[in-house]
């Protein structure tokens, strides 16, 4: 197969592009179907689809924010209105936030942690299919992912969780990247049958 350089280049230089930063235009409707496909697309043990996707744009952005805002109050009667705020923009100004979810279903083949993982691989094709569309993204979980009343707020089930929200847009900046990790520090050859994981190396 012949080395595909635009892919390799990308895959070799992408950021995530914070929140704040991400803004109008979003994608138009054939774009989120292509990208929801794209995102989809991905190794399924089992072919389960143990996950779905939850759109949040346009005006639910707000009514999303609000619901947040309440259930944070409620946590924390003493939140100012500073806070409250914080919770009610956690939509904005993204034009489309894509909520994805863990919904395990029942298998001999594939485990939860299984099921758990490709919900995360939907996740991170879904950042990478807003790139190839010419957006960028940002993959968040915040308190509201692990706050029960939250997450059902915005759309979990009972036996769901969520894996993270992806946030989209056009970046309003270019963010230098970060440090990486040093290959030497995460990679190592198999020499044998070691204990604990020492002696590799
Ligand atoms: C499961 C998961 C949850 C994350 N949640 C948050 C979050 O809540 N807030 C945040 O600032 N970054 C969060 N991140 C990190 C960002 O998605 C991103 O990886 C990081 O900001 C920049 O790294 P990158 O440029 O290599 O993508 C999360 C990452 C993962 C994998």
């Amino acid at each position: 197969m012949a080395v595909n350089q635009a892919v390799r280049d990308y895959l070799l230089t992408r950021r995530s592009v914070g929140p704040a930063f991400l803004r109008d235009p979003g994608p138009d409707a054939d774009e989120l179907a292509t990208m929801l496909t794209i995102a989809t697309r991905v190794p399924d043990h089992g072919k389960l689809a143990p996950w779905r996707l939850i759109v949040i744009a346009g005006e639910d952005r707000q009514a999303a924010g609000e619901a947040l805002a309440a259930i944070a109050a409620r946590n924390n009667p003493a939140l100012d209105e500073q806070g409250l705020g914080i919770e009610r923009g956690r939509f904005l100004p993204m034009p489309l936030t894509v909520a994805v979810i863990s919904s395990p279903k029942p298998s001999e083949k594939a485990p939860e942690i299984e099921q758990l993982l490709s919900a995360g691989n939907v996740a991170f094709n879904l950042v990478h299919a807003a790139h190839a569309l010419g957006y960028a993204a940002s993959w968040v979980t915040r308190w509201f992912s692990f706050d029960p009343a939250a997450s059902s707020a915005l759309g979990a089930l009972p036996g769901e969780r969520f894996v993270g929200l992806v946030h989209i847009g056009t970046p309003a900046l270019i963010p230098e990247d970060r440090p990486r990790p040093d290959l030497d520090s995460v990679v190592s050859r198999w020499r044998g049958p070691s204990i604990a994981g020492h002696g590799q190396g």
